[in-house]
């Protein structure tokens, strides 16, 4: 079982990749189930079919789904919301949990993982593709199995406290699906989930980029918190590619601009694999323009595979007390090599390519104190 989930900033195409993605599957012969977890839903747009959040079959083995995370707040957490509420109306002294509970993290993202573990654990699909919202919201989702622990035990103390001190209130207001019985059980899951999502023979992220600066710069982003949270990426994918040339002078300087960045795109990304589609002259929608774009972005692939078998491709340890960023740069003989920081970026000159990644929170604003190239590694040190 594959779980392949797309990310990307808002409007790249990571929707039309997805499904694209999905129908290749489901052509090849094997059962796939596209899922979209962004709250504001174009699957249905995509695919040409109405969508709910029950699976349907687009066509042979292609089956889809949107989440619709907002109406289940709205079906069975609201509830808890006024349960809660209530209780702490009757207990003054937790005023401060009444507004922390008001800014409860990641239910959204609580509600879509469950459903991809749903869909991962009934054992009806060969590959779960997910279309996932733009990258800001994605990142919380999956440092949300991380997060849970912490959060569903913090729940749970506020029940047994709050029975304490409002057991009459209890039998008015508890919700009708008991949730503090779900919570242990919501926790095992998370769990699992992300025993799943770590294991990088099941799960792959990719990447979904236009060959423009700002997109670029938030996919070396994703990279870098992917690789943080132990997640795999294994493809990038650049879409919107506009044609090698023009007669129209408008247009040949836009195609100039892509061009520069579509190196740029081949540069940081090394030696993730990258997989182009060009700009369509409509728009690709339904199954058959899908399937066509993946042929053309694929090139022979099979997309249900793992597409980069490489371990991470960049990680951070600490050695002897300090930071070392670790690249992995196979077959790459290192001639001349510079490394720079400009804000939030380091710039690592190597030969005539540049790669540009960008620092986790706890390395930026510190300075770099060396570099050496081992065993295909390129390892950077930074000062305490
Ligand atoms: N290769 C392409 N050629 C032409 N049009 C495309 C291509 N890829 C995507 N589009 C169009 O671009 C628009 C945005 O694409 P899409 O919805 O897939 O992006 P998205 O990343 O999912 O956006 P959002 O972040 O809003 O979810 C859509 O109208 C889609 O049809
Ligand atoms: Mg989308």
């Amino acid at each position: 079982m594959r779980i392949i989930l797309y990310l990307g900033k808002g409007g790249v195409g990571k929707t039309t990749v997805s499904a694209s993605t999905a129908t290749a599957i489901a052509r090849s012969g094997k059962r796939v189930l596209i899922m979209s977890t962004d709250v504001a839903h174009s699957l249905a747009d995509a695919l040409g079919v109405e969508l709910s959040a029950t699976p349907v079959e687009v066509e042979n083995n292609l089956f889809a789904m949107e989440v619709n995370v907002l109406a289940e707040i709205r079906e069975n957490w609201t509830e808890l919301y006024s349960y809660f509420s209530s209780i702490l109306m009757n207990d003054g002294a937790n005023e401060v949990v009444a507004e922390e509970l008001a800014v409860v993290p990641g239910m959204e993202e609580m509600i879509s993982l469950r459903y991809i573990w749903k869909a991962a654990k009934s054992g009806l699909y060969d590959a779960i593709v997910v279309d996932a919202a733009p990258t800001g919201e994605t990142m919380r989702l999956l440092g949300m199995p991380e997060s849970y622990g912490w959060y569903s035990e913090k729940i749970g103390g506020w029940h047994s406290k709050a029975i304490g001190f409002a057991a009459p209130l209890l039998n008015r207001f508890m919700p009708k699906k008991n949730i503090f019985k779900l919570m242990p059980e919501v926790n095992d899951h998370m769990k699992e989930l992300h025993g799943m999502l770590q294991d990088k023979s099941v799960t792959t992220f990719r990447v979904v980029v236009n060959p423009e600066n700002m997109v670029i710069k938030e996919a070396l982003r994703v990279q870098t918190y992917l690789n943080l949270f132990g997640y795999k990426l294994d493809a990038v994918i650049v879409n919107k590619i506009l044609p090698a040339s023009s007669s129209d002078d408008y247009l040949n300087s836009l195609i100039a601009l892509q061009q520069k960045y579509l190196k740029v795109i081949d540069d940081c990304f090394y030696p993730i694999p990258i997989f182009k589609a060009s700009q369509a002259t409509r728009e690709v929608i339904k199954t058959d323009q899908l399937y066509a774009l993946s042929q053309q972005m694929f090139d022979g692939h099979n997309p249900i595979e793992v597409l980069y078998a490489d371990d991470k491709t960049q990680s951070i340890e600490k050695i002897d007390g300090k930071y070392v960023l670790k690249l992995h740069m196979p077959n790459v003989e290192i001639t001349k090599l510079n490394v720079n920081i400009k804000g939030d970026e380091l710039l690592v000159d190597i030969n005539n390519f540049r790669k540009s990644i960008v620092l986790p929170n706890i390395l930026v604003g510190r300075k770099t104190e060396g570099a050496d190239f081992e065993g295909g590694h390129l390892n950077i040190t930074f000062a305490n």
